[in-house]
Parts: C-alpha cells; structure tokens; sequence
C-alpha cells in the first residue's frame, strides 16, 4: 500500500516515539524523521541548551518551523516532542498532513522512564519535582493527545510490539528488516 499522508507519533516525554518512530521506519521502509533531533542538529546543542540559552519560545519556534516544513512532504514517519501538539498551528498542520498516532503512557511509567540513567534530559523537569511537573502537564495536555486519528497503549510493552501494532492499525505494508 502506498502511504501517502505522513504519520506523526505525538505524546508525552518518555513515550518511546523516537525509539518506535525508528523502529516503524525499519519495518515500512518509511523514512524516519525526528523533531528534536533534527533541532538538535541545526543548533548543534542539546535541548536543554537550546531551552538554557534561548530560551523556550525559541525552541517552540524552530518546533513549529521544522514541522511545518516536514508537512510539506509525504510519506514520512515524524516523531514529534512531547509538547509539538500545544500550538494551534501545529495542531492544525498535523490534522491535514498527517495520521497522528498518540503513543500513551501512564504517570507512573513515564517517572519510570526517566529514572532510566540513558534517558536523555527533560529541560521542562531541570530542578522540579518531577511527579508533580509530569503530572501537572500530562493531565493538561491529555486532551490534545487525545485529538489523535489512532491511539496505541505502551505501558510495559516493548518497541517492537507498539511498532507492530501501529503496522497493523495502520495497514502500513511491512518490508521485513
Ligand atoms: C518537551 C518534550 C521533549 C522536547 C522538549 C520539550 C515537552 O521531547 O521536545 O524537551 O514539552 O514535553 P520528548 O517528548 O521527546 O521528550
């Protein structure tokens, strides 16, 4: 089947959208792109540099900027950040150019997340009490999330099994790698 609209992954810090996304482009052969990284590659500094010395407005715009771009592309798999879905403009742009799957996870597995020493850092918890932060903007932003065309559960299941689900849900053709 040919994949015209792009797939967008949205949902909370610790998802797993960057791990699925690269998984789900293994499986389709679908190019894999991801917001953050690639803001990570045009500042050349990390997300919690960029957030430090820029502030966060300025990541926001390069967000908006970088996905408005992307969308004028098809076929795609985007990995957005955690926090792409709170702009109008975002929202809207992911409505007409993508399928947007929310990647779900509950509270408690995102602290878990976290806690992991690999995981990369969340300038939005730098210095706070991290249960209240992710509970605060989760409840928040669940409502967005919730705007999605699929929904797709992660809570203990592994990148494999959340990719092959989207494949399924999706009807994506997979191409074994
Ligand atoms: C953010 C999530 C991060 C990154 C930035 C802001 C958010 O992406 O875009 O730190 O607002 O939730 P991840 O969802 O990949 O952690």
């Amino acid at each position: 089947m040919l994949v015209e609209k792009n797939i967008a992954l949205i949902g909370f810090m610790a998802a797993g959208k960057t791990h699925v996304g690269r998984r789900l482009g293994e499986r389709t052969g679908m190019p894999f792109v991801d917001i953050d990284l690639l803001i990570v590659e045009l500042e050349q500094r990390s997300v919690e540099d960029i957030f430090r010395e820029k502030g966060e407005p300025y990541f926001r715009g390069l967000e908006s900027r970088l996905l408005g771009e992307l969308c004028r592309g098809q076929s795609q798999i985007i990995g957005c950040g955690g926090g792409t879905i709170l702009a109008d403009e975002n929202r809207r742009v992911l409505r007409q150019h993508c399928d947007t799957v929310w990647l779900r996870v509950s509270e408690a597995q995102v602290l878990r997340r976290l806690e992991d020493p690999g995981a990369p850092r969340r300038p939005l918890l730098e210095g706070l009490d991290a249960s209240r932060v992710v509970h605060e903007l989760l409840t928040a932003r669940e409502p967005y999330y919730a705007q999605a065309d699929h929904v797709v559960e992660t809570d203990g299941r592994t990148v494999e099994s959340v990719a092959e689900e989207i494949v399924v849900r999706l009807g994506l053709a997979a191409v074994d790698r």
